[in-house]
């Protein structure tokens, strides 16, 4: 079966790291390595600018820069070395994510993350990705109940309808690559729903 890169997306609160064992699952039976990452992250100098992107205030563009210089990173170790050996990349979230929070809810001119996006992945994008989409009220909701909250989660209900918009459009404007799954139900709903997306790959 041929290498797929697969991502993950959503407001925080979403729930769309609860599926990732269960989407693991479904695509190992299959007998194919899966390779599961995340963003940003998943490299050793990566989980690094994590730790400083997710607690340290700063510039949205130096936000911007930095999400990427993790990205190249991601890409050169992990993501491009995978999906030669024909492995199935599934990322936990992806550029899609600096479009909708440093450019729709920062205001970073989103052409300048279009010119970095070329620079970085020259051509590299994902296969299909699973956009989890809750109303704010419920993704606030969540995040209220939840652990110690980051940097991005204390954000206001104002910064997270502006995600919501950024990331609705961009599945608006990439069709065929975004699959929206309806993440305000009970979860089992929201499984079937993922369950359906994976099946059909
Ligand atoms: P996570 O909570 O889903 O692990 O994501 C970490 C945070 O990083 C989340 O609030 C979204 C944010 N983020 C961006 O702002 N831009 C990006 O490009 C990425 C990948 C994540």
């Amino acid at each position: 079966m041929a290498a797929k890169f697969i991502t993950l997306e959503g407001m925080d609160g979403a729930g769309k790291s609860t599926h990732i064992p269960n989407i693991i699952q479904m695509l190992t039976a299959r007998g194919v390595e899966v390779v599961s990452t995340r963003e940003p992250g998943g490299t050793l100098l990566g989980e690094k600018l994590r730790a400083l992107l997710l607690h340290e205030s700063m510039h949205p563009e130096t936000e911007t820069l930095l999400m990427f210089a993790a990205r190249r990173e991601h890409i050169a170790q992990v993501i491009a070395p995978a999906l030669a050996r024909g492995a199935y990349v599934l990322s936990d979230r992806f550029t899609d994510a600096t479009y909708a929070y440093q450019a729709g809810a920062k205001g970073v001119e989103a052409d300048k993350v279009v010119q970095l996006e070329h620079w970085v992945q020259a051509g590299l994008q994902p296969d299909i990705t699973l956009l989890f989409d809750v109303p704010v009220e419920v993704s606030v909701a969540r995040l209220s109940s939840a652990r110690e909250p980051d940097k991005f989660e204390r954000e206001s209900a104002e910064f997270f309808a502006k995600i919501r918009a950024a990331y609705l459009l961009r599945a608006r404007e990439n069709p065929d690559r975004f699959k929206v799954i309806d993440a305000n139900q009970p979860l089992a709903e929201v499984y079937k729903a993922v369950e359906a997306v994976i099946a059909a790959l």
